[in-house]
């Protein structure tokens, strides 16, 4: 029975953790250094900060946020030289007060593009509206207006959605690739390390994830030849729109990431969901949802054991509001938290894994006062470490950022006037990489 004991606690734990605070997915992402995300729709402007059940979910579960539509090109130029950004500021000021990053979706892409783009197109066809020197300054222009906006607010951007065509490995012939030529590609990914060099910048495509694949290895080996061409890209999103009876292959996936990485680029896993046909779930959901729960499983599970796969993504995260009915109205339940915002198996199966994750990083709770100490005077908080702080964050038990200081010191004075007696959370990123967290 002893040596069962360990594996016990693993099973009943996230049923007796879940829905205390210390329990989230992030709290454990950050504990693993690996980003857990979620797209957020529509919906998410008319509820973050109201403490509902939309609004809590996010907070307290995903370390990253990236919309779903409205930082593309048709929600962020309308019209020529003409910005909105809007919906973008609000969410990367929630996500720079809750703690979270943001992922930028996307620059460049053939899709969700305003009509005085597509006007350039008949039938599909470049129709002379825009010449090459035009068409690169017009992208030029949205690229380096909007990454300017979101330096050190947005980390990671697609920077190009979906280049390549369904079959055969060859590049699809947007807009782009017809009036500029397949250099745009280089361009773009250049033009936006000058914007933000601090940013990450990904190639972001569907049906590329299991090495083998055609589309799958075209992609591989256009992003090698970047690579060598010096183009500064940090690596590919592969979206993983999945279906639990189907198209899941581990160790493809596992060797895509793989040779990924010996290029020395990063493979994440940017638009996760894991649908489930509707028949089969009104058959045996009790089947449908642990079957998903163990795609969900094995999936973090290759992110956790591959280096350069640190960042996770769910494309949306309760099946309340979710593309996939009305796309492909056959299927439906493919995210982690039912209509009712209940946390699904595929929920638990992922917080297993990232709590015993986390018991091997090291990365835990600090209750030794030699590494960092924290002295509570009439007006501030005092953070003294041997070590130097790359990033300092106070957060309330509802999971709100109260204070952030990015100021690299071993010495963080948080002001305190505001605060209530009550209990607050001290999250710090050490230079060295390691995550500490303390409640007092
Ligand atoms: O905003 C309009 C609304 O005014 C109108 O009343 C309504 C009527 O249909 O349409 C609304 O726009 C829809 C938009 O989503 C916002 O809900 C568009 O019709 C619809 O086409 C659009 O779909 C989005 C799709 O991208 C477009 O390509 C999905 O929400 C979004 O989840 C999906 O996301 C893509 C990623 O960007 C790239 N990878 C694939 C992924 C899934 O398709």
């Amino acid at each position: 029975m002893k040596k069962h004991l360990p594996l016990l606690f693993f099973l009943i734990f996230p049923i007796i953790a879940f829905g205390q605070w210390t329990q989230s997915l992030s709290y454990y992402a950050d504990k693993c250094n690996i980003k857990i995300g979620t797209a957020v729709g529509g919906v998410f402007y008319n509820n973050y900060d109201t403490g509902n059940a939309y609004d809590l979910t996010v907070k307290n579960n995903f370390n990253i946020l990236v919309a779903e539509n409205e930082m593309k090109w048709d929600a962020m130029e309308p019209s020529n030289n003409s910005f909105n950004f809007t919906k973008a500021d609000q969410l990367t000021a929630y996500a720079f007060r809750t703690g979270k990053q943001v992922r930028g979706h996307n620059l460049c892409w053939h899709s969700q593009l305003p009509s005085w783009i597509s006007n350039g197109l008949t039938n599909g066809i470049a129709n002379g509206t825009f010449t090459r020197t035009t068409l690169m300054s017009i992208l030029k222009n949205h690229i380096t207006t909007i990454m300017t906006r979101y330096i050190g607010k947005v980390q990671q951007w697609d920077v190009l959605n979906e280049p390549f065509n369904d079959s055969g490995g060859t590049l699809r012939n947007s807009i782009w690739q017809q009036v500029i030529g397949n250099d745009y590609i280089d361009s773009v990914f250049v033009w936006a390390h000058r914007a933000d060099p601090t940013a990450k910048l990904y190639l972001n495509d569907y049906g590329v994830e299991f090495s083998g694949g055609t589309k799958a290895d075209a992609m591989y080996n256009y992003v090698s030849g970047m690579k060598s061409r010096n183009i500064p890209i940090t690596g590919v999103g592969l979206q993983c729109h999945f279906t639990v009876s189907g198209n899941f292959n581990v160790s493809g996936l596992d060797a895509n990431l793989k040779r990924y990485n010996a290029l020395g680029l990063e493979a994440i896993i940017t638009e996760l969901e894991v649908k489930i046909l509707k028949t089969d779930y009104t058959a045996n959901s009790t089947l449908q949802l642990s079957n998903q729960a163990e795609c969900y499983r094995r999936l973090i599970r290759l992110c956790l054991d591959n280096p350069n796969c640190k960042t996770f993504m769910t494309w949306g995260f309760t099946d309340l509001y979710s593309w996939i009915p009305g796309f492909t109205p056959a299927y439906d339940y493919s995210l982690l938290f039912d209509t009712n915002y209940a946390p699904k198996p595929a929920y638990f199966s992922i917080l297993n894994e990232l709590a015993v994750e986390s018991q091997k990083t090291g990365l835990n709770d600090i209750n030794d006062a030699d590494i960092v100490k924290i002295q509570k005077l009439d007006n501030r908080i005092v953070v003294n470490s041997d070590n130097r702080i790359a990033r300092c964050q106070l957060f309330d038990v509802q999971g709100k950022c109260l204070f952030v200081s990015e100021s690299h010191s071993s010495t963080i004075e948080i002001p305190s006037n505001n605060l209530q007696q009550a209990i607050y959370i001290l999250k710090l990123r050490m230079e060295n990489g390691k995550i500490i967290v303390k409640k007092f």
